[in-house]
């Protein structure tokens, strides 16, 4: 019998991080590891990684540093690096982190039994490979009872080349995966009691697995009796096909909310970020969603003080999002980062972006309660997905995507119900279930 050992994972950064650390978790399962929430405990501790923003990618080493006096105490503990910073940094951690015994790229993860085989040896082993392989199909397949709610990757990499983006060094060039398997894995979902798929991709609407489009897949999925929401996220506006914006006219389990990111609303700017559309364009494309389905709540990712943005460029951001009216937003600083296009390029002021950036927060959040207030007196699916902290409460997305909480004492998790938003809270609402 294999001796049980414990497995703690740390996942920073996106949703296709947070699949990728329960498939490697499964991968490990298959080497004895189980999953523990306590580090201190743990004999493999394992952080994935992102490499986004300069901030995220210090984390990792900070975070590392911090686990010295546990290695210290326990030289038998595996300590590996997983994700982004593992593929754009390589060697470069084994040497600058003596601790670390192994460092794995995102599209490596299959061979994790190998590497650790490596480790059983006492080696240190890294592989920062991208094999032709899909990395998916010699994971295990997941297995038990699952929660409500799941991630599906569908599409990973980036050919777009966003002159300020690390993800097409990191995740690599655009790859679909098949969508025989995709079908398979999520009928395999539904099995397991998943009620709602997010599909995931750096630019899922670019997926194109054999000849399907992500519109393709969206109708084949929801013809799957038991799965009730799909959701997508992220998409690039230039890959928004005439097919997916009729999907959300006329497919009633594909949710009314989409993450829709724009970065800027100055067409100089957008030029200089490699972006391909305008503002102007980007707007229209809302139009047109919109008229598809019209109680759509969109959101968006910005970046705030790109190289050479002045007060006009940012004002035409500001005017954008006046124009749109977001339902939500993630807005960051400029971070610049080693190898992408821009990080050549002069920075402005950082006092100044972040000025931009809380005044550009500050309007989202008005947004953001606008839209959440707008919600109060309709009625709304929920589907639960924990306990809340009161007794006999429940915690759901909504269709839109708001967490709602309702006093349910008899309600079990998974349960999809109709309930009438009876209040708006700075970040949930609440709801009376009918
Ligand atoms: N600096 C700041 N934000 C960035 N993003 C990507 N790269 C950078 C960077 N260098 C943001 C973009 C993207 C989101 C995932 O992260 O807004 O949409
Ligand atoms: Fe990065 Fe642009 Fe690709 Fe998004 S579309 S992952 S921002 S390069």
């Amino acid at each position: 019998m294999t001796e049980v050992k414990k497995l703690f994972i740390k996942t920073y950064g996106c949703q296709m991080n947070v699949y990728d650390s329960e498939r490697m978790a499964e991968a490990l399962g298959a080497e004895g590891y189980v999953t523990t929430e306590i580090a201190e405990e743990a004999d493999m501790v394992l952080l994935n990684t992102c490499h986004i923003r300069e901030k995220a990618a210090e984390k990792v080493y900070s975070d590392l540093g911090r686990l010295k006096p546990l290695k210290a105490a326990k030289p038998d503990l595996k300590i590996g690096v997983a994700g982004c910073v593992a593929q754009a940094e390589g060697e470069e951690i084994l040497r600058r982190m003596p601790l670390v015994d192994l460092v794995v790229g995102p599209q490596a993860y299959h061979r994790l039994p190998q590497m650790m085989e490596k480790l059983g040896e006492g080696q240190r082993a890294v592989d920062t490979d991208f094999p032709p392989e899909d990395k998916f199909d010699h994971l295990p397949q997941r297995k038990g009872r699952a929660a409500p709610t799941a991630f599906l990757t569908v599409q990973e990499g980036c050919d777009k080349f966003c002159a300020f983006c690390v993800v097409p060094y990191t995740r690599g060039a655009e790859v679909s995966r098949d969508p025989a398997r995709l079908m398979a894995e999520a009928r395999a979902l539904v099995e397991r009691g998943v009620r709602e798929i997010t599909l995931l991709g750096q630019n899922v609407n670019a997926y194109h697995g054999q000849d399907w489009t992500l519109a393709r897949l969206v109708r084949e999925l929801a013809a799957i009796d038991g799965l009730d929401r799909i959701r997508y996220t992220t998409s690039h506006p230039n890959d928004m096909s005439d097919d997916l914006i009729a999907a959300h006219g006329d497919v009633e389990k594909l949710m009314p909310y989409l993450h829709l990111p724009v970065q800027s609303g100055s067409d100089r700017i957008l030029k200089a970020m490699n972006r391909k559309h305008t503002a102007e364009a980007y707007l229209r494309l809302v139009e047109r969603i919109r008229a598809a389905r019209p109680d759509i709540l969109l959101s968006s990712d910005f970046i705030v003080g790109f190289p050479g943005e002045t007060d006009a460029d940012f004002d035409a951001t500001m005017d954008l999002i006046r124009a749109v009216g977001f339902g939500a937003a993630f807005s960051f600083k400029y971070s610049a980062r080693p190898g992408t296009p821009a990080a050549e390029k002069t920075p402005i002021d950082g006092e100044l972006a972040d000025a931009r950036l809380q005044a550009l927060q500050a309007l989202i959040t008005d947004q953001q309660r606008a839209a959440q207030a707008a919600m109060v007196g309709r009625e709304v699916g929920v589907l639960y997905e924990k306990p809340g902290r009161l007794p006999g409460q429940m915690v759901g997305k909504s269709d839109h995507l708001h967490a709602v909480h309702v006093a349910d004492p008899e309600a079990k998790v998974g349960e999809l119900v109709r309930v009438r938003i009876t209040a708006s809270a700075p970040n949930s609402l609440a709801g009376a279930r009918l």
